[in-house]
Formats: C-alpha cells, sequence, structure tokens
C-alpha cells in the first residue's frame, strides 16, 4: 500500500520524524505530550513499524477522529438514527458488512465502522447536500474502502464538513489548528475556502503524518515545512507567503500577536492536563487578532487515563471571549462546540 502514500512521502516522513522529536525537547513541559499521549505516541510507532505509514486512515486515525469502536446504544448512532429517516437506518445496516474485511482493522471493529460511516455520510448529505457533493476522500493514507453509490465515502470527511460548517462565516485569512491529528478539517477548510493560509499545530508523530498529507494533497500550494527556527524574523517571508504551514506547539510562542483570524481546537485540549489547557489558551488568545475567533469542539466531560483526571466543559478558562454560540455539536453528541470572538481591547 506503499503507492498510496508515495514512496517520496514515505522517506520525507522518516527523515523529518526524528528532527521533529528531537526539537519537542526545546518544549515546556506544558506543551509536551501528557502520559495518554506518551502511550498512544508509542503504539503509533509501533503501528507504523508493523503496517508503515501509508495506512494511517486505517491503523493512526482511530486514536483522531475515525470511530470503529462504538456499540450500537453509542450516543453518535443514537444521534444519527434519530435524525436520519427510516430508511436510511436500514441502508446503513444492510451495509454493516460490506466490506466484509478491511485489511489492518479488526473485524468485528470494521463492522461498526461500515455502519457508522453509512450513517454518518447520509447525515452530512441531508445537512450539506453542496459540500459532500463537492469533495472527495482523498485516496492517501489508504482509506477504508466503504462504497455508497460506488463512491468512496469516510466518517472523516462527512464529519469535517459538518465541522466546516460551523465556522463557514468565519473561515477566512489565516486558520491555525492545534492538535489537528493528520489534517481531516484542514483538508476540507483548505478545500472549500483554498485562499487561506492554514497553520498546523501538532506534536510529533502527528504533525509529521499532517505535513506529509497535506503537502500531497495540496501539491499546488506553497508549504512552510517544519523546521527549528529561533526568530521568526528569519522565516517570516517564506512563512507569509506559504499555505499551509507546520508547527511544533511551543513554535507558536515565535509568531507575533494577532497572528490568527480563526483558532480551531477538535477533540485535542480534552485530552490534555488543566496545567496544559490553561498554557494553550492563553497562548490562542495572544495568537487570535481582536474579534477573530476561537472554535472548540470537545467532550463535554472526559476522564484522561493515566493521568487520573476529569476535565469538564467549565473548566476551560474562556471568560476572556465573547460567546458567538455554545451548543451541542450534529452528531458527537457528548461533545460540546462553541464559537468565541476576541473582544476589540
Ligand atoms: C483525538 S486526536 C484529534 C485529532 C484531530 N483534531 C481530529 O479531530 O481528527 C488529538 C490530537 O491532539 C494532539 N495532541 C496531543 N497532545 C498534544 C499536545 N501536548 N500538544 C499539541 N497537540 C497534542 C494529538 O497529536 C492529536 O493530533
Amino acid at each position: 500500500m506503499r503507492e498510496r502514500f508515495g514512496d517520496r512521502g514515505a522517506e520525507s516522513f522518516s527523515t523529518t520524524l526524528p528532527a521533529m522529536i528531537e526539537e519537542m525537547k526545546a518544549a515546556p513541559e506544558a506543551m509536551q505530550p501528557s502520559k495518554f499521549w506518551q502511550d498512544l505516541n508509542r503504539r503509533h510507532a509501533e503501528r507504523m513499524a508493523s503496517t508503515g505509514i501509508a495506512n494511517f486512515k486505517r491503523t493512526l486515525a482511530k486514536d483522531y477522529f475515525t470511530w470503529m469502536r462504538v456499540l450500537p446504544w453509542d450516543p453518535q448512532i443514537r444521534f444519527l438514527i434519530g435524525h436520519l429517516p427510516p430508511a436510511a437506518s436500514l441502508r446503513a445496516a444492510l451495509g454493516v458488512m460490506s466490506p466484509l474485511k478491511h485489511r489492518h482493522i479488526p473485524l468485528f471493529e470494521g463492522f461498526a465502522l461500515n455502519f457508522l460511516t453509512r450513517l454518518v455520510w447520509q447525515y452530512a448529505g441531508q445537512e450539506c447536500p453542496e459540500e459532500i457533493a463537492a469533495l472527495s476522500e482523498p485516496s492517501v493514507g489508504n482509506p477504508p474502502a466503504i462504497r455508497i453509490g460506488g463512491r468512496l465515502v469516510s466518517q472523516d470527511l462527512a464529519n469535517s464538513i459538518l465541522e466546516y460548517k460551523s465556522v463557514e462565516p468565519v473561515a477566512t485569512g489565516t486558520i491555525c489548528e492545534l492538535g489537528g491529528g493528520y489534517g481531516r478539517t484542514a483538508f476540507v477548510i483548505a478545500s472549500l475556502r483554498p485562499t487561506v493560509r492554514y497553520i498546523m499545530v501538532d506534536i510529533p508523530p502527528a504533525l509529521g503524518v499532517a505535513q506529509e498529507y497535506l503537502c500531497q494533497v495540496f501539491a499546488d500550494r506553497k508549504h512552510f515545512r517544519f523546521r527549528p527556527f529561533g526568530n521568526f524574523e528569519t522565516v517570516r517571508d517564506e512563512f507569509e507567503a506559504s499555505a499551509l504551514a507546520f508547527l511544533l506547539p511551543h513554535q507558536l510562542k515565535l509568531l507575533p500577536d494577532s497572528t490568527v483570524d480563526l483558532f480551531v481546537n477538535i477533540s485535542s485540549l480534552h485530552e490534555m492536563r488543566l496545567d496544559q489547557i490553561e498554557c494553550y489558551l492563553s497562548e490562542i488568545h495572544r495568537l487570535v487578532r481582536p474579534q477573530g475567533h476561537f472554535y472548540l469542539k470537545a467532550w463535554q466531560v472526559s476522564k484522561i487515563p493515566f493521568e487520573g483526571i476529569v476535565i469538564r466543559e467549565s473548566d476551560y478558562p474562556l471568560e476572556r471571549w465573547d460567546r458567538v454560540y455554545r451548543r451541542l455539536p450534529k452528531v458527537q453528541a457528548s461533545f460540546f462546540e462553541t464559537l468565541l470572538r476576541k473582544p476589540k481591547n
């Protein structure tokens, strides 16, 4: 399956990753991966050693936002069945074994993946027909081969389109995403808004995967690839000319105030300790320009494995922002989503 990622992508990933891991040593404790993410990253390294990076949409993605371990009474499934006509749910049920087996995915996780993907795809098609018609899942990353009407469909594309609709009026200028995983949301926003500059910020290996993925799917755009730098002035021209930029978390500190029009964080801060959340929220506040926006989507309540802590929605210190909305997102009914505006002064 290497060809789907490309030999150059795989080689570039394996040379960039050690440099990212080395540079990450300079990050403060609050930006380092929590014990939970240290454990996941160790497992991701093992997965990549055995199955290669080429299959990341079947392997790493299930720790990002591709749901494969869902039971029939999961809140997402209940939401979707409640919001779709019975015929759509029946079609999804009939497709539970299609395909029967996905390489690299355990059998029963594959069935859950097939069912949920078929539900969420039909729901996104009902809610956002234009965007669903406009985009297709890139083959890079070897996505699970689930087809509806002969077309490759995915949870990641459907969920990212729903998220795009949540920020659509403010998705302009410079967008920065922290903890963006392999780049599913970046792919959708940068496809539907081709003039934005998109800055991806993550820890390795996610940043390395996102860099190879997005640089391949947007090969014709200008890229500011990851590199260590100590002073923004030394990279300013290239950074500002780029359409896609890739940074480690502590490199955010080198960017000037008010660099960002829209900051995005999805399913990421809720997996960090409170000191980490506070550190990132203060950096996000500094980076967003006055009247700019911050979109946050997270579990209403999350338990962080290994850290022994529970993070609740009320724990996020968001008082410095004006609230545009706070609501339950579509599909992930146990999450909340909020769009915040930074006051003028
Ligand atoms: C559950 S995944 C979600 C990925 C992506 N937002 C999505 O929805 O597909 C959490 C993300 O947070 C990132 N992350 C974990 N700890 C981090 C840290 N200390 N600083 C920055 N990002 C971190 C992970 O690498 C991963 O990309």
